[in-house]
């Protein structure tokens, strides 16, 4: 009998556990593990369905009626349920300081702790629990051999224990560093707040009953995800700003402009291109250490050959060999470059260019150039990147 009753409690359990995943995994729009236990396992229903059990079996023997035993089953199981329900908020709150669950808004509530509608929906779940889940359960276990149940049931109370016992010393140590958090070094009172991300996630309401004493600081631990994507913003916007200044006065210049009026490489025009270059070549020297700003200038100029190498041929000799000491001739023409700006130029195209690169930097453009080129003969991801530079750039 106890074997049996350790398995419904098991059962209902677990089946508790789902229906308020599932409940909030989907107001949330995210899986959310919702129980205290680390398993898949919500107790106080596994301990609701036994009180539902045991009272319907005693009701039933005490009315000769069929419906006005069912309907007392009802009545019964919905008040013992409810109070159950009382009695764990009310416990949690004094152990944790917090409320785990919060009623007080809905209508006919005690305390915050229940509630009539919720109530109703537990006296609704008891009638199916009787009439229609219970039935089944207990055909299925009655099929389980009686030494099988014995076993199964001994490794389910050393797992319920061991859950327990870690699921209590958790939410203790949480408890207490949120309590003592002015005590603790902001690096330890992250760590502890990052590990026990979960029961925050399960318990929403924790985070508003102890607003108190919970720093602005833990929601945006708990919020890392937003957090980490508002630093990449301010990241990508420092960047931009340094790029716009490495850049400024040869974009601003009315001849660098003009090579919007050439196509390169399908609907891409030679600005475009060669921005796209910069940027990149400008962010990568940047994150290995070298000279950034002079790979995003010479990367800006790297294509200044000013001309549509699609429809006219003003220079002797191949596109592909001339066009860089072209390019080169123009930026001396209307620029001060330095060495690097001048070699990034020179030898992008190598190894067409005889001369290998002098520069790291030069190694890095016209990598990138290739790149950027077969990017945009496929027609992919540059199209976000090249459209918020022509912005910045007012092009
Ligand atoms: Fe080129
Ligand atoms: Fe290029």
């Amino acid at each position: 009998m106890v074997v049996d009753l350790f398995l419904y409690f098991t059962v209902y359990s677990f089946m508790g556990w789902i229906m308020e995943t599932a409940f909030a995994s989907i107001t949330q729009k995210k899986f959310i593990n919702r129980g205290f236990l680390i398993g898949p396992f919500t107790p106080i229903y596994g301990f609701g369905a036994i009180m539902i059990i045991q009272s319907s079996t005693w009701i039933g023997n005490m009315f000769g009626n069929y419906y006005i035993s069912l309907l007392m089953c009802i009545v019964i199981s919905t008040l013992l349920v409810t109070a159950l329900e009382f009695i764990t908020g009310y416990a949690l709150e004094k152990v944790f300081n917090a409320k785990w669950w919060d009623y007080s808004n809905n209508m006919m509530n005690l305390k915050g702790y229940i509630c009539l509608s919720y109530s109703l929906l537990w006296g609704l779940l008891a009638f199916l629990l009787i009439q229609v889940v219970h039935p089944l359960i207990t055909q299925f276990i009655y099929l389980i051999p009686v030494s099988a149940k014995r076993y199964i049931t001994a490794l389910l109370a050393v797992y319920f224990l061991v859950d327990t016992y870690k699921s209590v010393i958790s939410t203790l140590n949480l408890r207490k560093a949120i309590i003592n958090h002015a005590n603790l070094s902001e690096s330890k009172y992250k760590d502890i707040i990052i590990k026990y991300k979960r029961i925050f996630l399960a318990f929403p309401r924790l985070l508003i009953s102890i607003e108190s004493v919970l720093s602005r600081e833990v929601r945006s631990i708990l919020n890392g995800g937003i957090n980490r994507i508002k630093v990449k913003i301010r990241t990508d916007f420092k960047f931009e700003e340094e790029y716009k200044d490495c850049i400024n006065d040869l974009i601003s210049h009315e001849i660098t402009r003009s090579m919007k009026n050439y196509k390169h490489h399908g609907d891409v025009n030679c600005l475009e291109h060669s921005l796209y270059v910069s940027y990149i070549s400008y962010k990568i020297c940047k994150k290995l250490g070298m000279d950034y700003r002079s790979a995003a200038r010479g990367g800006l100029l790297h294509d200044f050959y000013l001309y549509d190498w699609h429809i006219e041929k003003p220079y002797k000799g191949l596109h592909g060999f001339v066009h860089p000491d072209i390019a080169l001739q123009n930026a001396d023409k209307f620029f001060s470059l330095n060495s690097i700006e001048k070699d990034i130029i020179k030898k992008h195209m190598w190894p067409l260019t005889v001369k290998p690169p002098r520069y790291k930097e030069s190694f890095v453009v016209l990598m990138i150039d290739k790149y950027c080129a077969f990017m945009e003969i496929i027609k992919f991801g540059r199209r976000k990147k090249v459209k918020r530079l022509k912005e910045i750039f007012d092009i």
